[in-house]
């Protein structure tokens, strides 16, 4: 990707942008701006053409461009546009096919992915209006990064900020440095569903018992499986991490929850890798009120909670499906009972427990399982790692 077209709308977030403009040039890239007349109203066009080093559109009909059709040309030079920040209004204005400014009409005119960072405050994000018309861009294959959870300049708390440029720039990048051409497609065609994170199990309104996953293996098979063309599921636990864009993310909070999630999704989808680590029990009774200090000894009773996994290898038409075992000893002996026990098509050892790799750490390395073979993958970035299975798996698919 190289020119990428940045619609600015009018919030206040749209200072962030100018850091965005910059961003995106270090890393290579030709950038334009558009501007509609409320981000005018909170930074100035000069900012975004002295960091672009390109004029800055903000007329519909301008009478300086080339017979007056702006808007085609910006919409057909862009190979991607990126609208940040994108307000309540411009969302609404997409959403329903409106193109009463340059913004919204080089958006109708565009062949080019879309990419939308939304920022509001938080109530207007709740809004069911407002979600209705994200989820129909989500359905017209627009793709929404952020918005993120935190303080909010009209003084509120929730989600509703615009995600950090930083952010909006690696995702935007990796996605295509890690294999946009369709060479790589080689999961073209195919439905990818992966849980990802922790699960956390509630016993009072502050308390709950979780384990130390940060979601980083599952997301980046995530960006794995979407790089090789697939369409992607992500049923994901409590994480501090940003979907990769154009997955369609399921957030869960419980065991119970995630189990609902996957098993309502499994036999539409022809991969399912479960990188989660979901709690194998969870306290039999979550008390409404806190839980007050008293003896000095507590009990709390756990039941065991459903095996997802195995809950998808029992399914009739059940999708190729990958295991993750996560062991502090005897790892290839528990990883091969687990795949024959569980019945499953693959799985993935790691090593927990240690200083590298495994939970919560940029790093890891894998055993993988299956019925009549194995490949150690070395320790590695979890992004190469998650490409490194990825491939694996679909050479494994072809197989059976
Ligand atoms: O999230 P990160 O910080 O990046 O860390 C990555 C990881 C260490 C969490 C990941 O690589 C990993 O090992 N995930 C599986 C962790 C785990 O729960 O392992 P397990 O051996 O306890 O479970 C075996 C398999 O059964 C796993 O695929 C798990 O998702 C699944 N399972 C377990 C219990 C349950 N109730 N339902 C399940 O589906």
């Amino acid at each position: 990707m190289k020119r990428i077209l940045l619609g600015v709308s009018g919030g206040i977030a749209a200072y962030k942008s100018a850091e965005l403009v910059r961003l995106l040039r270090k890393q290579g890239a030709q950038v334009q701006v558009v501007m509609t007349k409320s981000a005018m109203q909170f930074i100035s066009p000069l900012t975004f053409q002295a960091l672009s080093g390109n004029p800055v559109h903000t007329e519909l009909l301008d009478a300086d461009v080339e017979n007056a059709m702006g808007h085609i040309s910006l919409a057909r030079w862009a190979d991607v546009l990126l609208i940040a920040p994108a307000t309540a209004n411009i969302l609404a204005k997409l959403a329903h096919g409106l193109a009463d400014d340059l913004l919204t009409t080089v958006y109708l005119a565009a062949t080019c992915p879309v990419v939308v960072a939304p920022a509001m405050n938080q109530a207007m994000w709740n809004k069911a209006v407002t979600q209705e018309n994200v989820e129909k861009l989500l359905r017209h294959g627009v793709k929404v990064m952020g918005p993120e959870q935190g303080d909010q300049a009209c003084g509120e708390t929730g989600y509703g900020r615009m995600t950090e440029p930083t952010a909006i720039c690696a995702q935007l990048f990796a996605q295509t440095e890690s294999g946009d051409s369709k060479d790589n497609h080689y999961l073209a065609g195919h439905k990818v569903l992966i849980s990802a994170g922790p699960t956390c199990e509630p016993f009072d309104p502050v308390r709950y018992l979780t384990n130390r996953s940060s979601g980083k293996m599952g997301y980046a098979l995530a960006q794995a499986a979407l790089n090789a063309g697939a369409e992607v599921t992500l049923v994901s636990g409590p994480v501090a991490l940003l979907a990769p864009v154009g997955v369609e993310l399921i957030k869960v909070t419980t065991a119970e929850q995630m189990y609902q999630a996957v098993m309502s999704k499994a036999v539409s989808h022809s991969i399912y890798i479960g990188a989660a680590a979901v709690a194998d029990y969870s306290p039999v009774v979550n008390q409404p009120e806190k839980i007050k200090k008293q003896a000095e000894q507590l009990t709390l009773v756990l039941q065991k909670n459903k095996d997802i996994l195995a809950a998808v290898a029992a399914l009739n038409d059940c999708p190729f499906t990958v295991g993750f075992a996560a062991e502090t000893h005897d790892l290839e002996t528990y990883a091969r009972d687990k795949l024959t026990r569980k019945n499953l098509d693959m799985i993935a050892a790691n090593w927990v427990g240690q200083e590298q790799g495994g939970f919560d750490s940029d790093q890891n390395a894998l055993h993988v399982f299956w019925a009549d073979g194995d490949k150690s993958l070395p320790m590695i970035d979890k992004t190469q790692l998650a490409e490194q299975l990825m491939a694996l798996i679909a050479e494994q698919l072809k197989a059976v």
